[in-house]
């Protein structure tokens, strides 16, 4: 399964910190951080994410649920929120992290989200409570996505 995730080129013993293929050290810690902050009563699924931006700083978000569950917000909506409120313009890379044994990956509409700040090969890495399980582009996880260009100039 991680096997496969990863790719044929990207085993797990790839993901070591001298690997081109390692997200940047600081966004596993900071993910980790974040997730350990979480305001997940309801599911108790905890959630961290981590974005590096175009000027290499990195923001990060927990999810944070609602008694009105559809009101609850994702890791990675809370981590862009705060990338945009420093200034970010662009997310260069994002780790999202949870206690899980498949991989965690941005739901349907932090897909979407991510897209409208990301470009189709920023990695999407996912990690458990430990480490790096998985790497993904934006472009697999999110194939012939729209996005602003669909909009024309404004
Ligand atoms: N969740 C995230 O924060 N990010 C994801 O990538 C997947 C799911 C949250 C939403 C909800 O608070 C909990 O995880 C269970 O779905």
């Amino acid at each position: 399964m991680l096997a496969q995730n990863l790719g044929p080129t990207r085993s797990l013993h790839a993901l070591d910190a001298t690997s081109p293929d390692s997200p940047p050290p600081d966004l596993l810690a900071a993910a980790l951080a974040a997730r350990a902050r979480a305001y997940a009563p309801y599911s108790r699924f905890a959630v961290g994410a981590a974005l590096l931006d175009e000027q290499g700083r990195v923001h990060s978000g927990c999810n944070v649920e609602n008694a009105a569950y559809p009101e609850g917000l994702c890791a990675e909506a809370v981590a862009l929120g705060q990338l945009v409120l420093a200034g970010g313009t662009r997310v260069a890379a994002v780790l999202v992290a949870a206690d899980s044994q498949q991989p965690i990956t941005p739901c349907g509409g932090c897909r979407q989200k991510l897209r409208e700040f990301a470009a189709a090969d920023t990695p999407v890495w996912s990690a458990d409570t430990q480490r790096v399980t998985a790497r993904h582009t934006l472009a697999e996880l999110l194939p012939a996505s729209f996005g602003p260009d669909h909009l024309g100039p404004r």
